[in-house]
């Protein structure tokens, strides 16, 4: 194709993003607010990253599979833009975004040159006037000062909305320093949103039909936001904030991840018992159930204390389904060890839970620890672990069964008329005949619970 034919199709067509989204939910949210940002620039988003104008990469640097998964998706991005180029059909901008980018920076662009611009977590508001920058001379990174308020505040008011759910990013980064973890130094330090920004933010997404939202923070629950704006001294708790936030008509779920046990307060224990928007489902990393273990990566609780406290959320909210994070492998720990980590699974029963191999991160101190675990015996712990896990989340699905529960409609199915929605629990409820109610909360009789979803039918067709 030459240039005379393909210039003016080009500057007519509005300028196509590709995003692509690996890591945490925050990660989901900060891909869908790039978008926000650069949509008034022209630029709409596509599924393919095949002659897209500009592609970001928002990555994640928690375990080396992650991070490395980034340089060969740039690996075949260098050919696409090369194609585009080729055929006069004009500039692929590339920019590498989250925790990579942070971690890594100016590295990136020497590993792979045909990345343009590399952007941090907290400085991905300035990607418009990169890009125009970028125009001129490539090779930018902005990152590390770390000033979310700068961020949050040069976000546009309206946000794209994606069906009934949506995540609202309410506090950022990390004071913990679990002794594995990057995240204290790729999203830097405990930084809570001021209430009326987010209680602002959520009154947007209710009007465009937004019913669930769910709270994210790095620490979630040690969020403490500014409460001047809405007119109270001091700051409010996370259980405040969702107090708040169930005020708002049309929002009638509440969710929140991930949490810190020792940032369990009172107050967010009792809430689970009296403001009903709070769903019964709680996200509680415990990483390892051995005393020795959780020492060694500075969890700052044991495993009493963590057993002590589910039951007494169990005691606030008894249907209450526990989610869990595990790590296996980590420096030191030994069969008895991990022998622990399976007790404590088994005095919880959890509803769902994600369990890794521990991956050594550079700059971590238990990255130099001694004794580490051969990777044959941490992969055979492993499967142990997901087998029990699994287990027990089949064991909570089946016992589902008979019963009756709220489904938030979210989505259509794979067949005919049938709809994709959640329990209170989290669950995937399938439903036929049910496409009409994407977006209503329908009570939904539970005919059986499989491993990973449930089956449901209609009770009736009146919308909640
Ligand atoms: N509190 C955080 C945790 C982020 S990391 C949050 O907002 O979700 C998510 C999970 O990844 C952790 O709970 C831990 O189980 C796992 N993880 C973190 N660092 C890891 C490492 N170096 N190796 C293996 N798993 C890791
Ligand atoms: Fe990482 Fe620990 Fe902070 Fe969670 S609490 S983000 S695991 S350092
Ligand atoms: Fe990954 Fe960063 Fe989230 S390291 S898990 S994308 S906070």
């Amino acid at each position: 194709m030459t240039e005379t034919l393909a210039t003016p199709d080009v500057e007519r067509a509005p300028k196509r993003l590709f995003i692509k989204t690996y890591g945490c939910q925050m990660n989901v949210y900060d891909s869908e607010r790039m978008a926000d940002v650069l949509r008034p620039l022209g630029y709409a988003t596509t599924d393919a990253p095949e002659g897209a104008d500009f592609v970001i990469l928002n990555t994640c640097h928690i375990r080396e599979k992650a991070a490395e998964k980034v340089y060969s998706e740039l690996g075949k991005l260098k050919l696409m833009k090369q194609d585009k180029a080729a055929a006069g059909l004009g500039v692929m901008t590339i920019a590498v975004a989250g925790c990579v980018a942070q971690a890594e920076g100016e590295e990136i662009m020497r590993r792979q040159p045909a990345v343009d611009l590399v952007v941090g977590p907290q400085a991905y508001h300035q990607l418009p006037e990169l890009l125009t920058r970028t125009a001129r001379a490539r090779g930018e990174r902005i990152g590390a000062d770390f000033a979310p308020n700068a961020k949050f505040d040069a976000m546009p008011e309206v946000r794209g909305v994606n069906g009934p759910t949506a995540f609202l990013t309410v506090q950022e980064g990390c004071d913990k320093f679990c002794t594995f973890c990057v995240v204290p130094y790729t999203r830097g330090a405990e930084w809570s949103r001021p209430a009326a920004d987010i209680l602002a933010e959520a009154r947007g997404l209710a009007a465009q039909g937004v019913r669930e939202l769910t709270l994210l923070g790095q620490n979630v629950n040690a969020y403490d936001g500014a409460a001047d704006g809405v007119g109270e001294a001091g700051v409010w708790s996370l259980a405040q904030l969702a107090t708040g936030l169930a005020t708002i008509p049309g929002i009638d779920r509440i969710r929140y991840t991930t949490s810190h046990p020792n940032d369990m307060a009172e107050d967010l224990i009792a809430a689970h018992a009296q403001n009903p928007a709070l769903m019964p489902y709680l996200h509680l990393p415990v990483q390892s159930g051995s005393d020795r273990i959780l020492r060694l990566m500075n969890r700052k609780h044991g495993r009493a204390k963590y057993i002590e406290l589910i039951g007494r959320i169990r005691e606030a909210r008894p249907d209450m389904a526990i989610s869990g994070d595990f790590i296996v492998g980590f420096p030191g720990e030994t069969d008895r060890d991990f022998e622990d980590t399976m007790d404590l699974v088994r005095q919880v029963r959890y509803a769902s839970a994600f369990s890794f191999m521990y991956s050594p991160r550079p700059g971590t101190p238990a990255s130099t620890m001694a004794a580490p675990v051969p990777a044959d015996v941490a992969l055979a712990r492993l499967h142990a672990l997901q087998a029990l896990l699994l287990e027990q989340q089949a064991a909570f699905n089946a016992s589902q069964a008979g019963r009756t529960l709220d489904v938030l409609f979210e989505k259509k199915g794979r067949h005919g008329r049938q709809a994709i929605g959640r329990s209170p629990y989290l669950q995937s409820v399938h439903v036929e005949d049910a496409d009409h109610l994407i977006g209503q909360i329908v009570p939904v009789h539970i005919a059986s619970g499989e491993q990973n979803s449930l089956t449901g039918r209609l009770l009736q067709q009146k919308a909640a």
